[in-house]
């Protein structure tokens, strides 16, 4: 097995203590970044292009508002004036390679971290009356996916010999179409829990024309390594599946302590032809781990999970569990996002 290398993006760059005025202008900054987005902007802002509000709202929306939040940005350093419009800036090009980080705070978590105080007075309840917006959670991390981790994925699966591929937690599928686009005469299967998520999948899955290779099911993963899936032509894939990946779902799967130590021996089970699994997700930090400087997602990904009372693991547990299953490790290696690992592993 080879030694990780540690990214550069794990290292802390933001110093703690945060002053009131930088947590502020944070808050605020995180909340124009995702309002770009939305505006559907922050392609054009990656590429370095000009813009202007006159110009995103022709056809429509508000020329004032979008103005307002250009401006807000140009305030930022993500955005110069120019003429009548605003040109990105190198700050710019750089918050648009990271909108996923975004995408799922600000549009996934932000009534979790809104109502955080609620949730620990227990005034308020999770799933009761505080919700995650599941749709933003699997967006954000496609958008990560794209343009931080699919190169690396795509070197680690050229050296696996895969005609139907699964994705649990697949989200919006944008992993399993790539993956199996790029490898002829493959298959794949997504399987998502979330409603919104399936139907963007479904969306997707169609206009990229891919219905006849990809297939979007949504079922819960937990269930399908239990029981039968009862639809029979999807059940029939399933059997046929000999790789599994799943990424940034594992802690989930993981967070009933009762069936815990049973996760990874019930997903062999429940894909029989299985040889590989290739899975990544982020551990919890070791302690003393970036103390004093802060990585990004880091710090929000485990006040998140605090939140929806989902415990988080170590890479040590992670390993002891992958051993407990038969699962040998064949490769690992860290991925962009702090903390996040992918594995490769074999059932012997
Ligand atoms: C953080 S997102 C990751 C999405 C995708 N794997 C990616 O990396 O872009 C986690 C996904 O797992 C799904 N999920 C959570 N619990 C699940 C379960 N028990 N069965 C199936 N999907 C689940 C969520 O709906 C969500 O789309």
């Amino acid at each position: 097995m080879q030694t990780a290398v540690i990214p550069d993006s794990w290292r802390g760059v933001t110093p703690a203590p945060i002053s009131s005025t930088d947590a502020y202008n944070g808050f605020i900054a995180a909340n124009v970044i995702f309002a770009l987005d939305r505006i559907g902007v922050l392609e054009q802002i990656g590429r370095g292009e000009p813009l202007s509000a006159a110009a995103l709202t022709a056809g429509s929306g508000d020329t004032a508002r979008t103005e307002a939040v250009l401006r807000a940005a140009a305030d930022y350093g993500y955005l110069k004036a120019d003429g009548a419009g605003f040109l990105p800036t190198e700050a710019g090009i750089e918050i648009a390679s990271a909108r996923g980080y975004f995408t799922w705070a600000v549009g996934g978590y932000h009534d979790v971290f809104g109502r955080a105080g609620h949730l620990s007075t227990g005034s308020h309840r999770y799933n009761e009356d505080v919700y995650r917006d599941e749709a933003m959670v699997a967006l954000g991390s496609a958008q990560c996916d794209q343009s931080l981790f699919a190169a690396q994925l795509t070197d680690v699966l050229s050296g696996i010999d895969f005609r139907t591929i699964a994705d649990l937690g697949s989200g919006t599928s944008a992993r399993v179409r790539r993956v199996v686009s790029q490898r002829e005469g493959s298959r794949g299967l997504g399987i998502d829990i979330s409603r919104p998520a399936t139907e963007i999948a479904r969306a997707d899955i169609a206009a990229a024309g891919m219905q006849d290779r990809v297939t979007a099911v949504r079922a819960d993963v937990l269930g399908l390594l239990g029981t039968q899936i009862d639809n029979d032509a999807e059940a029939a894939e399933v059997a046929e599946v000999d790789t599994v990946m799943s990424f940034f779902l594992l802690h989930d799967l993981l967070a009933d302590p009762t069936t815990r130590s049973s996760i990874f021996t019930r997903m062999r089970e429940a894909f029989p032809k299985a040889h590989t699994f290739v899975l990544g997700d982020t551990m919890l930090r070791g302690p003393g781990e970036s103390q004093s400087a802060m990585p990004v997602f880091s710090v929000g990904f485990e006040l998140a999970h605090a939140m929806m009372g989902v415990p988080l693991h170590t890479k040590e547990t992670y390993e002891r569990l992958f051993a407990d299953a038969g699962l040998r490790i064949d490769r690992v290696e860290a991925l962009a996002t702090p903390h996040s690992w992918l594995y490769v592993l074999q059932a012997d």
